[in-house]
Order: C-alpha cells, then structure tokens, then sequence
C-alpha cells in the first residue's frame, strides 16, 4: 500500500446485510451472506490451503471451528503462521464486553477457539473486559460494569485458560494501573479523526465522545508495549485477534495506524455468528433472552428455549441439540462453580506470562 492511502472501507447503511459492533441484521432468510462481508470488509477468506498449512506447521489437526467454516475469514494469518515456522514470538489477544452477568453460547465460540490457539502454538493470550466501553454504551452504573467484568472473568476461567499463559483484565482498573497502556491509547486517540471514526463506525455528532474515543481503547491491546509486565522488554511482539467478525471495524482502524505509532499490524482470525434462537436474521444477544442460551440456564431453560425456537423444524434433531447443548452447558456450570475469587485476582494480576518462544 502506498503512504497516504488507507485500508479503512466506509460505512454504509444502505446496504443489505448490516454488521458493525453493536447491531447484526441481514434481510435475507438465509441470513448473513460472508462471503460478501469479506469482500466489503477487504479481509480474506480461510481456504484450504491455509488449513493444510496450520496443521502441517502444528502437527495437529485443525480444530472444529476452523474445519467447518465458523472461523471464515482472516488478515494476515500467513504472517502468523510465518513467525511461528521460524519459532519467533507472538501473542493472542481477545476480549469481551462485560453487558450483563450471564454470558451466552454465541460468547462462547471466539474463547473456545482461542484456547486452542493458546494449546496448539503454545502462546501468551491477553483478555480484554471493556467494562468502560459496556458504561458508556448501556444503562448501568460504572460499579455495575467493573462488577460484571469480574462475574464474566469467572465464564472464562472456566473454560481452563493456562493461568501461566493468560493475563485477564478490566480496562477501568488497567488504565489506572499501567501508564504504558494509556500511553498507547493516547497514540491511536492522537492519529485517529473525527471522520474517520465517522467513517468506520458511523458514529454522528449527537453521540457521546466517551464513544467517539473508545475505539482507541480497543486498539490498545494490539501492541505488546501495552503489556510491559507480561512480556519483559519485548516491546514489538506481534498479535493474532481471533474474533467474531462484528469486531473487525476496531482493528481495521488499529492496522491503519500501527505503524505509524511504531508498532505492528495485528492480525486477525474471524468468526460468523451464532444464530438467535428465532433465525439466522440477527445474532444471539445478551439484551434479548428469549434469542440466546445463556450459560446460566438450567437444563430445563434450555429445553424450554430450543422447543419455543422450532429453528430446527425435525424433532429428532431438536432432541438431540437439547441433550448436546445440556451436556456443554451443565459442564461449564459445574466449572464456573469451582471459579473463587481468589482464582480470578490471580488471572487479572499483570505478571511475566510463560511462552516457550517468548525468551
Ligand atoms: N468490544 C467487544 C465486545 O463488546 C469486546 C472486545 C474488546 C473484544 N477487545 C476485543 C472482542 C478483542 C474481540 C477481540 O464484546
């Protein structure tokens, strides 16, 4: 790419399917088209090829989510694999935004392939809990936020992240505790306009500027200077983001100005959504119950929801969804109940991380 020209697409509310962070709708009923949404958003599409190439570089095979086409579409992804074939470092970073205390199945996908990421490259993994940005968007007190981003750390403590391998935290209470992370938000808050914010997220000036300058926050994370307990004195580690694809905006901001800010390009690894219970139409969501499946609901809740839904329209099928999601879903309630309080102070304490090729 030449110097003064940007990788960032321009927002457009006219087209059919809708994706940006805070609303997913598609007007088709086969629901969102990625293949279009890879092309609008300028990533790449997963082929075969790159699978091939993970597993032969891993030796392992290629989880699930992968196989099948949930995580779809990435930036960068040979660079990764590049670096790794030549036993140089990177990280992984991902995150969740605290809204509710309950987290649902859709939240689950992105950490349950980045747990294998951690596994399968034996890598350092950094969990951002936007509890600031979940203040600013939702009708909820501050406190309630902070509280919720320690309730959610438990969902995904539960899922077994490798304490030595995964640092956890609250933007709130980071911000405040490293100068090397704000230091990195004031960077990206210096070299991002009004209009270009505009531009990615479609932002309009009625909205508030704890919004406009939020995405700053989400970029942070991108660059290992922002984590100068975790990593020693590695300042320029590169990062791999596995997220679902709704998140993409903030990155394709963070990649147009990382090296200007002396840092590196992250990459990214997308997701598709898992559909709400009523149709492939729009998203599972915290805000509507009745759409998702909630980490929290009882055996009885999950039949009940599945059974309401008539997604899948063959009995059969629908019982044996019932008994698979019963089966992941009690399990993660028995771990989250082995998740005290003690166990997430020590996730979200900044600490050296371990990693084989990370010296
Ligand atoms: N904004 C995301 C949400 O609302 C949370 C988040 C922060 C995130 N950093 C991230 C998600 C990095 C994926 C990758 O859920």
């Amino acid at each position: 790419m030449k110097s003064g020209e940007t990788e960032l697409p321009e927002y457009s509310s006219s087209d059919e399917d809708f994706v940006d962070p805070w609303h997913v709708a598609s007007k088709s009923a086969t629901g969102i088209d990625y293949d279009k949404l890879i092309t609008k958003f300028g990533s790449q599409k997963i082929d075969d090829n790159l699978i091939t190439k993970i597993e032969n570089l891993t030796g392992k095979r290629a989880h699930h989510l992968l196989r099948r086409g949930v995580f779809f579409s990435m930036r960068d992804m040979h660079g990764i694999l590049t670096l790794y074939e030549q036993k140089q470092p990177f990280y992984l970073y991902t995150g969740r935004g605290p809204s509710s205390e309950a987290m649902h199945l859709g939240h689950l996908i992105p950490f349950i392939f980045t747990k294998w990421l951690q596994e399968t490259f034996d890598v350092p993994l950094v969990i951002q809990l936007t509890d600031d940005e979940k203040f600013i968007w939702n009708d909820i007190t501050v406190e309630e936020a902070n509280r919720y981003a320690h309730e959610n750390a438990k969902d995904i403590i539960a899922l077994g992240f490798d304490i030595n391998k995964t640092f956890i935290f609250s933007d709130i209470e980071y911000i405040s505790s490293c100068p090397e992370f704000y230091m990195n938000i004031c960077k990206v808050q210096k070299l991002v306009t009004y209009s270009q914010v505009k531009g990615i997220f479609g932002f309009d000036v009625s909205d508030s500027i704890g919004k406009i300058s939020f995405p700053a926050i989400q970029a942070a994370p991108s660059f290992s200077s922002s984590f100068p307990r975790l990593f020693k004195s590695k300042k320029d580690i590169p990062c791999l983001i596995p997220c679902a694809i709704d998140q993409d905006p903030y990155f394709r901001m963070t990649r147009d100005v990382a090296q200007k800010l002396g840092g590196v390009k992250p990459a990214v690894i997308h997701s598709t959504f898992v559909p709400a219970l009523q149709g492939v139409q729009t998203k599972m969501s915290a805000s509507d119950p009745n759409a998702s499946i909630f980490l929290t609901d009882t055996d009885e809740e999950i039949r009940i929801k599945d059974y309401a839904c008539g997604v899948l329209a063959r009995e059969q099928l629908q019982e044996i969804l019932i008994k698979l999601l019963q089966k992941i879903i009690g399990k993660h309630r028995q771990n989250r109940a082995l998740v005290t309080k003690e166990m997430v102070k020590q996730y979200m304490t900044p600490r050296n991380l371990e990693c084989s090729i990370v010296t």
